[in-house]
């Protein structure tokens, strides 16, 4: 059955000082759901999460954890959610095995129990071998992986990351965003803030973006995936564009949208002749042209479109 893992009614915080981070803010996210929480600097997002996890107060409005009221119910609801907010401080002179335990013993988890759970999580992080060297002596990547052990030991049914991979090599990267995807698989819901777009496109099912603390758009990703496919031209010239062939670009016929970042895009509508045509038309206006290069968008031009160059 399908109910719902979050939601928030008009919520909102304004910090001391008069900044609005939230403003009226209603989420609905339904237990199984993968979300890609995204949006640029300041959007609001790590204000969102720390009032889950009732680390920060709300202005106003509610927020509802698997249908409950947060408020007033905080330890019996933190219980059921795991986070990874931020690179842990660990205990350097403690063990994996020492340090789950003690996780384990706050959350009262019974001993048969906390065995089990101690070995499985082990396991899923590949942190097996390692269990009794001191943390110390850990890479960054297994620092991380230790910091998902510690998020999943308790069981939770929903977790929460604010940026999981971010300062990982190529391998930690991938070993994290396999481990996401398979607690999702398994059947948690996943809330995930992320610059990283291809991540979101990867790990979500559903992207929401905020912006000045509102939601600008809510899809599931396979709706986004159905408007990716309208199509893109990356152009690059030989020098910057003068402004009146800017204005000649826009008004090429079946052009739609121009954006500028490190090379150019427009974005149009249609077929095969239609690139051609788009093609014959910046050749007849003589522009300086030297990388044409027709594809789908992606999320990160859709990105782009939405937020312009604010930095992400
Ligand atoms: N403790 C605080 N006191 C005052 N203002 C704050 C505080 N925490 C956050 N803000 C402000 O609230 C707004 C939202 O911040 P928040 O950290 O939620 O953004 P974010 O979307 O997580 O950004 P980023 O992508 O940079 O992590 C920003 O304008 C920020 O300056
Ligand atoms: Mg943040």
């Amino acid at each position: 059955m399908v109910t719902t893992a979050i939601e928030t009614v008009n919520l909102a915080k304004i910090f001391p000082g008069g900044v609005q981070a939230l403003n009226s803010l209603d989420l609905n996210i339904r237990t199984g759901e993968s979300v890609g929480y995204l949006g640029p600097n300041g959007a609001g997002k790590t204000t969102t999460i720390q009032i889950f996890l009732n680390l920060l107060r709300p202005s106003s409005g509610d927020v509802f954890i698997f249908s409950e009221q947060l408020k007033g119910q905080e330890r019996k609801i933190m219980r059921r959610i795991g986070a990874l907010i931020e690179l842990p401080g660990f205990y350097d002179n403690l063990t994996p095995n020492q340090l789950l335990r003690h996780i384990c013993r706050l959350y009262r988890m019974e001993q048969g129990v906390m065995n089990q759970s101690i070995k499985e999580i082990l396991d899923l992080v590949q942190l097996t071998e390692v269990r009794d060297r001191s943390i110390g002596t850990f890479s960054t990547g297994m620092r991380r992986r230790l910091g998902i052990a510690q998020v999943l030991v308790h069981d939770p049914e929903l977790v929460i990351f604010d940026e999981p991979t971010n300062g990982l090599d190529p391998k930690g990267i991938r070993e994290i965003r396999d481990l996401i995807k398979t607690l999702n698989k398994d059947g948690k819901t996943v809330f995930m803030c992320s610059h990283n777009l291809p991540e979101v496109a990867e790990i979500s099912n559903r992207v929401i973006f905020l912006k000045n603390g509102n939601v600008i758009e809510d899809r599931q990703m396979r709706e986004f995936k159905s408007r990716l496919s309208s199509n893109i031209i990356e152009l690059k010239f030989i020098r910057s564009l003068t402004e009146k062939e800017k204005k000649n670009l826009n008004s090429i016929t079946n052009v739609l949208n121009v954006v500028y970042d490190h090379s150019i895009f427009i974005e149009y509508q249609g077929s095969l002749d239609t690139t051609h045509q788009i093609l014959q038309d910046l050749l007849k206006y003589n522009f300086p042209l030297y990388y044409f290069t027709p594809r789908l968008m992606t999320l990160e031009e859709l990105y782009l479109q939405l937020f312009g160059k604010e930095v992400i």
